[in-house]
């Protein structure tokens, strides 16, 4: 049976229309859930909702409906966005659906069971933007008078009686375990932040609220709903069948190979999560990576500012695979990053249509044309032909080591190596030449070129599978000659003879309107 590997995206609050920053999450997730199903795996790739909290409660008193009502009609826009983008998910969760509030209540009483909540009462600021408490020496405070979280979300004093979680008591319990797993939080920058805030000392976790009741119902104390982020995490492990630790689902995928969350959630994943878990007699997920985030034109995307960027938006004017490969591409994967208009033309005209494009375009038209529309009929490779098959038999195992510390920008970057080189040939080659000087030679080249490509059109499908479906049609590939045993040095490699289609642009160019 195949290795599992479970990856989750963080579940998007329903408080406002989706945006880049929950495409691009969501859109880093996909692109390792279909590396790796492509390379065997058995995958479970997890997204959704965060609706409960005061946050989403709000939101839906301005819009005038009730809570249920609201989260219903944003949830589904996430959903819309998740197909739009090719989104590959195999489950969307939504907290308020009855499987999540059984597993909030039992991770509950495993906590009340080892006595790791207790009551009291919270007096202190709270910032309902972040869903998160802050202590007064975190804050800022303005010209105004007004307070101020590191976010820049503002803060509320708020006093009411709560549960609290003993996060103080798994400090150093949580610093060994940092120790004993030294890449479950990566980029290894976030991973110091991390532990020198948790030496910095834990202090309890209020746990539940009493000022307002959109969340899950604490077990045997109805005044009291859990605690927004401790309901919302907890989705990781309903998802795979939680409470039913025993069930086959959750022995298989929990823990969790990798959560996926932005720079300004980490804490509650990396500090807060393991903790719950580790109290509750459960495992904690292998990893946290944090990703950065994106500006817009260099400048903070906030919708006072009014430059939110619609990810629909964006694909209708670049395209979806374009988009895809821009977003991966232009930022090493986690840190900060700038999108700008220019450098997504620019990388989509110079590195889609010119490098990739017109390699596939330029080959696939000269097989057409001179070749019977057939795959040819190699004769003996030279070293130059050798060299090129070699790179692009190489990038497999390659691309899987830095798959495997997600780093996306590396993976493309390897990836165009091999692109340019195969341009690189093309030119040196020059195959329109030999076509009237030594034709047995021209059909080696093209057949070295045709074998490159197809290897290229394998690897590129995690980040833009359109495209290069497009590109394997036109190798005339089949459904089972699609996934990583494609390639690599020990893949079947293209079949002399076999008939091609005619061929078509795969990367169109960004046409600047006039006057714009
Ligand atoms: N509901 C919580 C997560 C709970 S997970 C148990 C939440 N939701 S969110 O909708 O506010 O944000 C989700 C993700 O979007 C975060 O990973 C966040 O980093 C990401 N982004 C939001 N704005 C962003 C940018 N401008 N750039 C990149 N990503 C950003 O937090």
């Amino acid at each position: 049976m195949s290795e599992p590997y479970y990856i989750t995206t963080p579940i998007y609050y329903v408080n406002d229309a989706p945006h880049i920053g929950h495409a691009y999450t969501t859109l880093a997730c996909d692109v390792l859930a279909r590396f790796k199903r492509l390379d065997g795996y058995d995958v479970k790739f997890l997204t959704g909702t965060d609706e409960h909290g005061q946050k989403v409660e709000k939101s839906a008193q301005t819009a005038g409906i009730d809570p249920q009502a609201f989260t219903d009609r944003v949830s589904q826009n996430f959903r819309d966005l998740a197909d739009f983008m090719n989104f590959s998910h195999d489950d969307f969760i939504r907290t308020t659906e009855e499987r999540h509030k059984v597993a909030c209540q039992d991770i509950w009483r495993r906590l009340i069971d080892a006595g790791d909540i207790y009551l009291s009462a919270y007096a202190g600021w709270y910032a309902v933007r972040d869903e998160a408490f802050y202590g007064e020496d975190e804050l800022t405070t303005g010209a105004d008078g007004k307070k101020t979280a590191p976010s820049g979300a503002e803060v509320e004093w708020v006093e009411e009686p709560s549960y609290f979680f003993k996060l103080s008591a798994w400090e150093d319990r949580l610093l060994k375990f940092y120790d004993d797993n030294p890449n479950f939080i990566l980029p290894k920058t976030r991973r110091n932040e991390v532990t020198s805030f948790v030496k910095g000392g834990l202090q309890d976790l209020s746990v539940s609220r009493t000022t307002f009741n959109w969340g899950v119902p604490v077990p045997g104390d109805d005044d009291h709903i859990m605690y927004v982020w401790l309901d919302a995490l907890t989705n990781y492990i309903t998802a795979v069948g939680y409470p039913e630790t025993e069930s086959v689902e959750y022995a298989r995928y929990w823990p969790a190979d990798l959560h996926m969350v932005g720079k300004d959630i980490l804490r509650f994943h990396a500090v807060y999560w393991p903790a719950f878990l580790m109290a509750a007699g459960l495992e904690a997920p292998k990893r946290v990576f944090a990703h950065g985030w994106w500006t817009n034109e260099g400048q903070k995307i906030s919708k006072s500012v009014g430059n939110i960027i619609d990810p629909i938006d964006l694909v209708n004017t670049y395209g979806l695979d374009q988009v895809r490969y821009f977003l991966l591409r232009e930022v090493p994967f986690g840190n900060d990053g700038d999108f700008s208009q220019r450098a997504m033309v620019n990388r989509m005209n110079g590195e889609l249509a010119n490098d990739y494009g017109n390699l596939a375009q330029r080959v696939l038209s000269m097989i057409n044309k001179n070749c019977e529309a057939r795959v040819p009929e190699p004769g003996a490779f030279t070293a130059d032909d050798e060299a090129l098959l070699g790179q692009a038999r190489g990038l497999l195992a390659d691309i899987r080591t830095k798959i495997d510390v997600q780093s996306f920008h590396e993976v493309l970057e390897a990836i165009w190596v091999v692109i340019r080189a195969a341009n690189g040939y093309v030119d040196a080659q020059a195959p329109w030449k030999l076509k009237k000087e030594d034709p047995p030679r021209m059909a080696t080249v093209l057949y070295v070129l045709g074998e490159t490509i197809r290897q290229l059109a394998v690897l590129t499908q995690p980040f833009m599978p359109q495209t290069s479906n497009v590109l394997l049609d036109q190798l005339s590939q089949g459904a089972d000659q699609r996934d990583f045993a494609a390639a690599g040095p020990d893949a079947q490699p293209l079949e002399s003879g076999l008939e091609l289609p005619k061929p078509e642009g795969a990367f169109p160019r960004f046409v600047e309107e006039e006057g714009g």
